[in-house]
């Protein structure tokens, strides 16, 4: 049985991959900055400030699927939030790699969480290709020193970073925030709601990095966004739907966004497409491409 190391496994897209690989054979542990006893899975044990890693953890070790990461959009982007956001994503690659540097055991995969916002929060009718350089801006920069600290690992073994759009999911994350309004009609357009909103089902994300596991063709970023694109208004219009609400309300202003959000509100009312070509050529078939069907599932 293969053994697939996640590290950050406990989050949302952790918790759902987990299901799915364990249900596709695979053996999984986790690496946590607090594992439970009462986990669901092997769960072991780092620190990143200190530089520690239960080395039990990588024993035999596969696959590494690295998802860790202190949320982007939880809090305003101080320095100090700023440094939690690199340390949990790319200090945490190179700790690990420098763990296995010791062992010399390298496994034969290393897949990393990335995300679209690699290639700016900017509104505007260009669909970003892989192809495309990533943003000056404050999550571009984050995103492309993760990236790096991915790309570090290719000279032991194959990398697979996945540029994630917008995960949806029942239990988390950014629909159960807009969807509660919704529930009570009062779902509005955010901003402009222009701006596009690439998305993409759990099940869906949670199949791309088993996909990727299996194919041993894959290799660099890959864009994981639903064929679907929507803009924001489209997608609070959806939400209205789902609901069997009328959709109506004034847009919500974006200075009142940016006001309680600060920067970080950025995320939310900008927005561009993002191709997902180079995804469905290495064979990969979406359950969810409509934006429709992946939200009545997930909300019915
Ligand atoms: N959800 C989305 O819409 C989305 C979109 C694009 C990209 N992504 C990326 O995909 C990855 C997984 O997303 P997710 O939604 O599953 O996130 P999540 O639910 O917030 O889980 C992330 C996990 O990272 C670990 N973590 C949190 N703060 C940390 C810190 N300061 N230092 C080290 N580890 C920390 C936690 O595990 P422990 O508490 O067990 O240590 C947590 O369970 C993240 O890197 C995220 O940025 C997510």
């Amino acid at each position: 049985m293969e053994v697939v190391l996640i590290t950050g496994g406990t989050g949302l897209v952790g918790g759902h991959l987990t299901k799915l690989l364990k249900h596709e054979g695979f053996a999984v542990r986790h690496l946590s900055r607090n594992p439970k006893p009462d986990a669901a899975v092997p769960t072991f044990a780092w620190d990143i400030g200190k530089g520690n890693v239960d080395p039990k953890a990588l024993e035999n070790v596969d696959h590494i699927i690295h998802l860790s990461g202190a949320g982007i959009a939880d809090e305003r982007w101080s320095e100090e939030r700023l440094k939690v956001l690199y340390a949990s994503r790319v200090d945490s690659g190179m700790l690990l790699l420098r763990a296995l540097e010791k062992t010399g055991a390298w496994p034969k995969t290393f897949i990393s969480a990335s995300g679209i916002n690699y290639y700016g929060a900017v509104t505007s009718e260009h669909v970003f290709t892989e192809n495309d350089p990533p943003a000056n801006d404050t999550v571009g920069k984050l995103t492309q020193a993760w990236e790096e600290a991915a790309d570090a690992w290719a000279a032991h073994t194959r990398v697979v970073k996945l540029r994630t759009s917008v995960v949806l999911a029942r239990e988390g994350g950014a629909l159960t925030k807009l969807a509660a309004p919704a529930r009570w009609g009062l779902s509005a357009p955010l901003g402009s709601g222009k701006q596009w909103m690439p998305w993409v089902h759990i099940d869906d994300l949670s199949a791309v990095y088993v996909h990727a596991l299996r194919d041993r063709e894959m290799n660099g970023s890959y864009n994981v966004a639903a064929p679907e694109a929507v803009q924001n208004r489209d997608f609070m219009r959806a939400l209205a739907q789902v609901f069997h609400k009328p959709f109506f309300a004034p847009n919500v202003p974006g200075f009142a966004i940016r006001a309680i959000l600060g920067e970080p509100a950025n995320l939310i009312l900008e927005g561009s497409r993002a191709s997902n070509t180079k995804l469905a050529q290495s064979g990969f078939a979406f359950r969810f491409p409509k934006l429709g069907e992946a939200l009545g599932d997930l909300l019915q």
